[in-house]
């Protein structure tokens, strides 16, 4: 639904925040670990080291909690007055109990209810999408949308395919009543079943409990077929950002920025190409922090929070497991 239809009034992002681990994991120590150089990674993703996170007893919790805290301490934030926490993650800390309403304790945002989402590389997107309708509903004044994910919880470091290209991290946002106008315009998601097959974590669901069996087998690890997954990425997040600047009589030359989810600096170039946008106007930092799953948009919007002026369009688009993707229309709410 267009942010104009409804009647609670539009959300805008008023705040961000993140954090990535000290440790990094660089293509030259993956050299040391599978069959690969520096040289194929970087020209293959672009990547060239990850955060990750060592210490066995953090979790996704720790990332995110941090993430929180540095977006409240920043914007002097008193986290009793947050009304929702929503953590989208695919690495929850416990698959029972969820990791929001551990980390809504942490922070002490004692007022708020607090729950997971699971959308993978579109957690993030799809989590604003539900925080940016319960503002507008005007249910809700202050909600915090952290993305969140401890990749390397789920990685199998013998495996050249997807070593390279995780990390850890998380960013956070902070989701208001707009009092200017601006904020969330637009958005378009969408998903298909049908991709599980191609990006998947088989073990420990109820398909499949946890057994010696699914053990032995390896399905306790992350599994993508590559190629696919990037060919669909590419497609939908440039068909999703197209749809959502058409429907809204917008053109490539109106939009000051393209925050693409960082899953490969091909994947971003050529989303960019096909949308026909100057990489000038598109955000990166896969560099340093390979892909983060959820936590790769709220990353960019900490990262580059002071090249954005109020008025601003940013376009946010995602792709990632389930299939999910979409895009969201946002114009930049401050200074
Ligand atoms: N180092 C060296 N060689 C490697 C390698 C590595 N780390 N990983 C794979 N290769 C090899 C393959 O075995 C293959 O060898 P072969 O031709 O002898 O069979 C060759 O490189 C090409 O493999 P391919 O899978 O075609 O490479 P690619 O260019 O598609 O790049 C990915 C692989 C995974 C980097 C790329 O497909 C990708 O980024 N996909 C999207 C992933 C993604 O977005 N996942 C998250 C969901 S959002």
């Amino acid at each position: 639904m267009h942010a104009s239809e409804r009647k609670g009034g539009k959300a805008a992002i008023t705040a961000v925040g993140g954090y990535v681990p000290e440790e990094r994991l660089t293509n030259q120590d993956l050299e040391q670990m599978v069959a690969t150089t520096d040289e194929w990674i970087r020209s293959r993703t672009g990547i060239e080291s990850r955060r990750i996170l060592k210490d066995p007893e953090k979790a996704t919790s720790y990332l995110a909690i941090k993430a929180a805290e540095n977006l409240i301490e920043k914007n002097q934030i008193d986290p009793l007055t947050i009304d929702m926490v929503l953590v989208a993650t695919i690495t929850p800390d416990l698959h029972v109990a969820s990791t929001a309403p551990y980390v809504a304790s942490q922070i002490n945002a004692q007022n708020a209810f607090a729950f997971d989402l699971q959308a993978a590389c579109s957690g993030f997107l799809y989590g604003l999408s539900v925080a940016a309708g319960k503002i507008a509903a005007g249910h809700y004044k202050k909600i915090l949308v952290i993305g969140a994910d401890k990749m390397s919880s789920i990685i199998d470091y013998s495996d050249r395919t997807t070593c390279i290209i995780f990390g850890d991290g998380a960013g956070a946002v902070l989701l208001e009543p707009s009092t200017n106008g601006m904020g969330w315009e637009d958005e378009y998601l969408r998903s298909n079943g049908m991709g599980r097959d191609l990006l998947h974590l088989k073990g420990g669901g109820s398909l499949h409990p946890a057994s010696q069996q699914t053990l032995e087998d390896g399905w306790h690890a992350l599994y993508q077929d590559g190629k696919s997954v990037f060919k669909h990425a590419v497609s939908e997040m440039a068909t999703a950002s197209e749809i959502l600047l058409e429907r809204n009589g917008l053109h490539q030359k109106d939009i000051d920025f393209l925050v693409p989810h960082q899953a490969n600096q091909r994947i971003i170039e050529a989303t960019a190409k096909k949308m026909d946008l100057p990489m000038e106007k598109v955000l990166c930092n896969i560099a340093d922090y390979g892909n983060t799953t959820a936590a790769t948009i709220p990353l960019l919007l900490h990262d580059f929070e002071c090249n954005f002026k109020k008025g601003d369009k940013l376009v946010l688009t995602a792709f990632g497991g389930g299939f999910t993707w979409g895009a969201a229309l946002l114009t930049w709410a401050y200074n």
